[in-house]
C-alpha cells in the first residue's frame, strides 16, 4: 500500500498517519549518508539513529561507552544523505537521566543538526522529562521491554515483561509514556501478548517493536543484523534478508515489503 508521498519529507503527522490506517512503519537503524541514501530509495519509513552504533560501528560491548558528540556526528552524516524518511535519535547513556533540563539542552543539540524526534530510554519515571521536552517542541520517541543503556541494572540482554506483575508494570509504564506525550514507543524483547495488549491499549502512540511480535504498528531493526554482519550469536528477534535477496538494497527492499505485509516478524522471531 503506498499510502504516503515517498517525494516529500515525512513528518511526525505522517507517521501518525501510517499508524491510524494500519499500515506498518518500517523503521531500521542508520550510521551514516550512503545507507541513508539507499533507505531513501528503498521506502525506508523511519531511521534511527540508534546508539547501538556503540556496539556495531565502535566494537563496544554495550551502548554505554556512546557520547552525545557520536550521536551528534551520526546524525549528521545520516541526514545529509536522506530525503524523506522521519528521522529519529537515540540520546546516549547519561545524557539526559540527571534532569529534565538536561534532557532538554542535549535534545537540542540533536534537533540542530537533523533529528525530528529524540528516543530515551525507561519506564513510567521518564514520564515528567517526556513531557518537558514534549511541551518544549521536542518529538519524543519512548523505549520500553529490554533498555539496553540499563543492562547491568537488569543482569543482561533478557525478555522483559514476563509474568502477570512485570507485564501490568510494563503497561503503565507504556500508558504513563503516552500519557506524557510520547508518539512513538519502542517495544524492545517483550512476550508477543504482552506488546499486543500494550498497542491495543495506546491511544495515539505508535509502538515499534523489535523482538515484541508481529502487531506492534511498526518494526525495526538494527542495519547490521538485517544484512547479517554483526560479530556473535544472532538474537532469536533477527532475520537475516540477504539469503534470498543477494545484495544489501535488495535486504532493505525485502525488508521493508515483509514489514508492510506483516511477514515479519513470523512466529520464529517472536518470544
Ligand atoms: O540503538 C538502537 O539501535 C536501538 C534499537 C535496537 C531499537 O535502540
Amino acid at each position: 500500500m503506498a499510502y504516503l508521498d515517498d517525494t516529500k519529507p515525512l513528518k511526525l503527522g505522517d507517521i501518525a498517519r501510517l499508524r491510524a490506517s494500519g499500515e506498518k512503519i518500517a523503521m531500521l537503524t542508520c550510521y551514516d549518508a550512503s545507507f541513508a541514501a539507499m533507505f531513501d530509495q528503498c521506502g525506508v519509513d523511519a531511521i534511527l539513529v540508534g546508539d547501538s552504533l556503540g556496539n556495531v560501528v565502535q566494537g563496544h560491548t554495550t551502548t554505554l561507552p556512546v557520547k552525545l558528540d557520536h550521536m551528534i556526528y551520526h546524525t549528521e552524516c545520516v541526514f545529509r544523505g536522506m530525503r524523506h524518511a522521519f528521522l529519529v535519535t537515540d540520546m546516549p547513556f547519561g545524557s539526559y537521566q540527571e534532569s529534565r533540563e538536561q534532557a532538554m539542552r542535549n535534545a537540542a543539540q540533536l534537533l540542530a543538526v537533523g533529528a525530528q524526534m529524540v528516543k530515551i530510554e525507561g519506564g513510567a519515571y521518564m514520564a515528567d522529562t517526556v513531557r518537558f521536552l514534549v511541551e518544549r517542541g521536542v518529538p519524543v520517541c519512548a523505549h520500553i521491554g529490554l533498555t539496553p543503556q540499563a543492562v547491568h541494572q537488569l543482569g543482561g540482554y533478557r525478555v522483559q515483561g514476563k509474568g502477570d506483575a512485570a507485564a501490568a508494570t510494563l503497561k503503565a509504564d507504556a500508558l504513563a509514556l503516552e500519557q506524557a506525550g510520547a508518539a512513538m514507543m519502542v517495544i524492545e524483547m517483550t512476550p508477543s501478548d504482552v506488546a499486543a495488549d500494550i498497542t491495543r491499549s495506546l491511544k495515539t502512540c505508535a509502538t515499534i517493536g523489535i523482538g515484541a511480535g508481529p502487531t506492534c504498528n511498526g518494526q525495526v531493526l538494527v542495519l547490521h543484523d538485517m544484512i547479517g554482519v554483526s560479530p556473535g550469536k544472532r538474537p532469536r528477534f533477527v532475520r537475516n534478508f540477504i539469503p534470498g535477496t543477494g545484495t544489501v538494497e535488495g535486504a532493505v527492499k525485502a525488508y521493508v515489503a515483509a514489514v508492510k505485509d506483516g511477514s515479519f516478524p513470523a512466529g520464529e522471531h517472536g518470544y
